[in-house]
């Protein structure tokens, strides 16, 4: 069996994909539940129709379209990715792995291969955290990582819960009938573009991830004392964003020096109240986003993070308060998947390095429930979350055909 990529139709549905956004082109928003979150997985759904897939969607709409196999009494083989976008960011993060997911699926039927386990391709709820502060909230609650009430309680920004966003957008179902029963899937993989220089650097058109990193994040809130800017003079200052400063400084310190190049630390989030110039600051909250491939080395950034927001405390005469919102295992990738991607790419000529993965990805729950490996392929210069995020149709046509092999080998 050769495949064959319909590169040029899997280009152009990224683009279709991409023009459901609310900014303009190349820069891509598309928030979980948002107008344009919803046309665009109608969109898909008629896509996988189109390719005679059986559609369903659970509680948390997370999508799944199956291909049945001949014997529906074994474990299906998934692969899939996210389609929601950050502000402001690419079209290729997550796409790739739904709609080269899709043509991979398409190749398979093309070639007249029929498969005995069902293969399925799903397109997880929210993987990023924009709407809800969680990242991979649909795999979170696929895999029974995230409780059904802890995510009921979930609120956005303007103070709507996850159980009011969702039944708007049309997913009224329990939340707690998402969680998969064990052996539902045999196996999963996952398609998505690197997001890191290291493919295109050593001219590798295939990565094999092995290890996904463990991620946390938390969000610190500082309370200090405002006042008026020009009269609470220097020596009486409770500054909550002076104080916030000092932690992010300590934050950066502590992953700079863990003496492991696999530790980092980013604070993307500073909301400053009451937030006027002639005003000091009286309340800061700090999103924290800390990572490493080892977790208990990533736990000590987060203990210097305590440590550094008791010393301001002690110091500046401030309050602060820890949030954890996730604190995740890394996740070691199944063995067998790693060789059937590594097959596929020697059957057609293409190099492959085994590597892990700095970003999180639905991978890093899909693991806790059954055997798990992912595929990536390079992106211009490792950029990603940025609107300049690129892949060539030629890189993304050889992950899907790798995909599409793995796949196979994996349902026959
Ligand atoms: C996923 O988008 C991540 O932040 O790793
Ligand atoms: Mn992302
Ligand atoms: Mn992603």
């Amino acid at each position: 069996m050769t495949l064959k990529i319909d590169t040029a139709r899997l280009t152009d549905e990224l683009q279709v994909l991409a023009a459901f956004s609310d900014v303009p082109s190349p820069a891509v928003t598309r928030v979980v539940f948002s107008d344009q979150d919803l046309r665009a997985r109608a969109w898909l759904r008629s896509l996988y129709s189109e390719a005679g897939l059986d559609v369903r969607e659970d509680a948390v709409g997370n999508t799944f379209a199956r291909w049945q196999g001949s014997d529906p009494s074994l474990g299906a083989v998934g692969t899939g990715s996210h389609t929601d976008a950050i502000p402001h960011s690419g079209m290729y993060d997550g796409t790739v792995g739904v709609l080269g997911g899709l043509e991979a699926i398409r190749a398979l039927q093309r070639s007249g291969f029929q498969p005995r386990r069902s293969i399925e391709l799903l397109m997880f709820t929210s993987e990023e955290p924009t709407r809800f502060g969680i990242g991979c909230l649909g795999s979170r609650l696929l895999c029974g990582s995230l409780s059904p009430e802890s995510a009921a309680i979930l609120k956005d920004s303007e103070g709507m819960s996850l159980e009011e966003v969702r039944a708007a957008a049309g997913f009224p179902g329990q939340l707690d009938s998402v969680a998969l029963k064990l052996g539902y899937y045999s196996a999963f993989v996952e398609l998505h573009i690197e997001q890191g220089p290291l493919l295109e650097r050593r001219e590798v058109p295939i990565g094999v991830v092995t290890a996904i990193a463990a991620p946390a994040s938390m969000m610190v809130t500082v309370h200090g004392e405002g006042g008026h800017a020009g009269a609470v003079l220097m020596p009486y200052r409770k500054d909550a964003l002076m104080a916030a400063a000092e932690i992010s400084l300590a934050v950066e310190a502590a992953a700079r020096t863990t003496g492991a190049i696999d530790s980092v630390a980013t604070i993307g989030l500073c909301d400053v109240f009451p937030g006027a110039i002639n005003s000091i600051p009286s309340r800061v909250r700090l999103g924290l986003d800390i990572r490493d491939i080892d977790a208990d080395r990533r736990d000590r950034i987060i203990a210097d993070l305590e440590r550094s927001c008791r010393d301001v405390e002690t110091r500046r005469g401030v309050r602060t308060e820890i949030q954890t919102i996730n604190r995740d295992l890394p996740a070691t990738c199944d063995p067998t998947i790693v060789s059937a991607a590594g097959a596929a790419c020697d059957k057609y000529g293409l190099s492959y390095d085994r590597m892990v993965s700095r970003a999180y990805h639905d991978s890093l729950f899909m693991s806790r429930i059954c055997p798990t490996a992912m595929v990536f392929i390079p992106c211009r210069a490792g950029v990603s979350h940025r609107p300049d995020e690129y892949s060539t149709p030629e890189a993304i046509a050889q992950g899907t055909l790798v995909l599409a092999e793995t796949l196979a080998a994996l349902a026959a």
